[in-house]
Parts: C-alpha cells; sequence; structure tokens
C-alpha cells in the first residue's frame, strides 16, 4: 500500500509523522521573542476571554483534555475536564465559562451531544479539531484546528500530539490576552514558547533513538499491564494504557501513581510490567519514585520511561530515555515512547493494528 510510504501500518507512519505534525501544528502561530502566540481564528475569544473552561471528549480526546485542563490551571484558570458522554449529568455550570469539544474527527456523537448541550445552556463553544469543516468545527462558536493531517490507523497517536501541543498554544493565546490584566502575567511563557518549539526535533529524537522494540519483546506474555504516572504525567499513563489495550488486546490499565497503591496494589505480581513515567527530579518525581519502589518490593518488572533526572532507574528493569526537556513538553516525549512499545507489543502478537477489532475511528453513536 503506497500510502504507508513503506512502512507496515499506518500507525507506524503517523507515529513517524509527529515531529512534522507538530510543526504544522505551530507554524505561523507563536511569536516567541514577544512571548506571544497568534490564533487569529479566535481573535475575539482572546480579546474576551472565558473566567472558566470546561472541556468534553472521549477516548484519546479526553486524555488530551486531562492535560489541557491542568494547563489552564497552572495558569490561574479554573478548568475541568468531562467524559463527554457524562456531561449533560452534571449540574449545569453557572458565570461565564467556556466549553471546549477536544475531537480529532469533530464527529463524535458523545462530544456533539455534550456541545449541544452547553450550546443550549447558553455557554460559548469551541471545537479543538483536526477535520476542517466538521461537524464540531462548524457547530461551535469557535474552532481551533490542531493541522495533524489525515490520520488512517484507529489508534489516535500523531493527533494527541497535535491536540497536546494546541492545548499549549490555547492556553497562552486565552491567559496573556489584552484582558489577562487580572491573572499575573507569568514569565515563563517565554520558556514554554521555545519549549514548543524545540519539541518537534526531541520528538525525532526519541524515534530514533527508542529501544521500545526490545524493550516490547521481553514481556510479552504477562498478564497485565500497569501504567502509572504523576501530575502532567497522569494523562500519559492513561493514553499509554489506552493505546497498549486497543491495539496489544492485552489487559492494560494506567492510574495517577499514588492510586495504584489504594487497591490494584493487590494484582501487582512478577508477571505484571509497570510501567513508570517519571520525568524531572522534584517532588512530583520523587513520590512516583516512592511507589515505583512499592511495585519494585512485589517483583513486578518495572519499565521506567525517563528523562534521568530521579533515581528511578535504580529500582527499573528496563529503561526508556526521553529527552530533557520542560514540564508541559516532556508528557509529549514520554507518550512517543509509550506508542512505540504499544505498536512493537501489537506487532509481534500478530494483531490487526490499523483496524483493530470492535473499535472505529469514529463512534457515530450515543
Ligand atoms: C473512537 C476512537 C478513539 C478516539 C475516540 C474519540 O473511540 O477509536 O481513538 O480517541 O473515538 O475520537 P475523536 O475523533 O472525538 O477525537
Amino acid at each position: 500500500d503506497t500510502g504507508k510510504s513503506g512502512y507496515d501500518h499506518y500507525m507506524l507512519k503517523e507515529i513517524n509523522e509527529q515531529p512534522h505534525a507538530l510543526r504544522q501544528c505551530l507554524s505561523g502561530r507563536v511569536d516567541e521573542l514577544d512571548g506571544r502566540v497568534e490564533l487569529e481564528e479566535l481573535d475575539d475569544l482572546i480579546e474576551d476571554p472565558p473566567e472558566a473552561v470546561q472541556f468534553v471528549a472521549c477516548g484519546t480526546s479526553y486524555h488530551a483534555a486531562l492535560y489541557g485542563a491542568r494547563r489552564f490551571r497552572d495558569r490561574g484558570i479554573p478548568a475541568q475536564a468531562f467524559v463527554a458522554s457524562e456531561y449533560a449529568t452534571e449540574v449545569p455550570p453557572t458565570g461565564d465559562r467556556l466549553v471546549i469539544g477536544v475531537t480529532q474527527s469533530g464527529e463524535t456523537a458523545d462530544t456533539l451531544s455534550a456541545l449541544r448541550e452547553a450550546r443550549n445552556r447558553g455557554v460559548e463553544t469551541l471545537a479543538v479539531t483536526n477535520v476542517v469543516g466538521s461537524t464540531a468545527a462548524r457547530e461551535c462558536d469557535h474552532a481551533l484546528y490542531i493541522r495533524a493531517g489525515p490520520e488512517i490507523g484507529v489508534a489516535a497517536t500523531k493527533t494527541f500530539s497535535s491536540q497536546l501541543v494546541a492545548l499549549n498554544l490555547l492556553v497562552e493565546g486565552v491567559a496573556n490576552g489584552p484582558r489577562s490584566g487580572v491573572r499575573p502575567r507569568s514569565d515563563g511563557v517565554r520558556g514554554r514558547l521555545a519549549a514548543l518549539r524545540e519539541l518537534p526535533g526531541q520528538v525525532q529524537q526519541v524515534l530514533d533513538e527508542s529501544n521500545a522494540a526490545e524493550v516490547a519483546r521481553t514481556y510479552l506474555d504477562s498478564s497485565g499491564y500497569f501504567f502509572i504516572g504523576r501530575g502532567y504525567n497522569y494523562p500519559v499513563a492513561l493514553e499509554g494504557a489506552l493505546k497498549f489495550k486497543e491495539i496489544t488486546y492485552e489487559h492494560a490499565e494506567g492510574f495517577p501513581a499514588g492510586e495504584l497503591k489504594h487497591g490494584t496494589l493487590a494484582l501487582v505480581t512478577a508477571d505484571t510490567p509497570v510501567i513508570a513515567v517519571v520525568t524531572g527530579d522534584d517532588e512530583i518525581a520523587r513520590k512516583t519514585v516512592g511507589n515505583v519502589k512499592e511495585v519494585e518490593a512485589r517483583d513486578a518488572p518495572v519499565i521506567a520511561v525517563t528523562d534521568g533526572r530521579s533515581d528511578v532507574e535504580r529500582y527499573a528493569d528496563e529503561v526508556l530515555e526521553i529527552p530533557k526537556a520542560h514540564s508541559v513538553t516532556m508528557p509529549l516525549l514520554a507518550n512517543a515512547q509509550l506508542q512505540l512499545v504499544a505498536y512493537h507489543v501489537a506487532n509481534e502478537l500478530g494483531r490487526s493494528i490499523d483496524k483493530p477489532r470492535n473499535l472505529a475511528k469514529s463512534v457515530t453513536v450515543e
């Protein structure tokens, strides 16, 4: 199939397209010297920013939403992420809100329904989507395109990374907009924009140097796989586990690192690898290393995804290394390693990687 450009699967092609996709997403949108982003399509929104935001999304896009909500909160803007199908069951929000639907296809029924619910409640809506002219883009008040290019593999890869980058641009736009005087303007904005510019090259480095294929072969017939991460690495743990389940058909679960001990630790044995995402050397990393020690003491094989700044390697059987980067971009680098782990395990097991059983690229029923 020429569409795969020599790759065995669209998924692997799309994983490898990430550096290009991220450059596309950033292109013309960042003024690093000025420390500003330029999102012309969102001028109205940035001119009159919301007091709080709510995200609605499904699947992989929900994990991007969790990350996005945390980015907003970090900039002092209250934000929550909802699984789209749950949104209508919640008490309607009051006050000046923006509801953001994160949806690669722009056609997911659950997400469209949540966005319509928001509109019925008189709330302003924004679609963060890959597909120009999609239903979400047409129905929302605003649209922000992630520009990842077409994604054929059912398992979302490059669109997830592009969603995270687009959400960073959105946050910087809204938080630094003309009326943002009420919020402390962070000196860190230039550093974060520089980190976004460096990101495509760092993702390329991960793709070029990853040992995920060997690691995958070592742990093929385990009884279950647990993915853990804290802070910004929590959505990465969830996404790592989801990707793994979708294409390997093996049981996997993702957790906030501190939560594993509250029940699931009962399942941890020498036959359940724990994939731990540990980046940086702060308190967050130290606590996660503590959680890694707990599973290591139960003989679980530990696969650490790390930038080498903590001492997690001392407790790890395998290390998937990522470059040292900014705390907001590191999750994308860790995620690239987890995409490759899922891909190589699925490939070794001979799974139908681009079209996993029971799954559809876009789910148009609620
Ligand atoms: C389906 C796909 C998932 C995707 C989800 C949301 O379930 O199999 O990969 O994450 O829909 O899709 P969306 O297009 O709304 O991002």
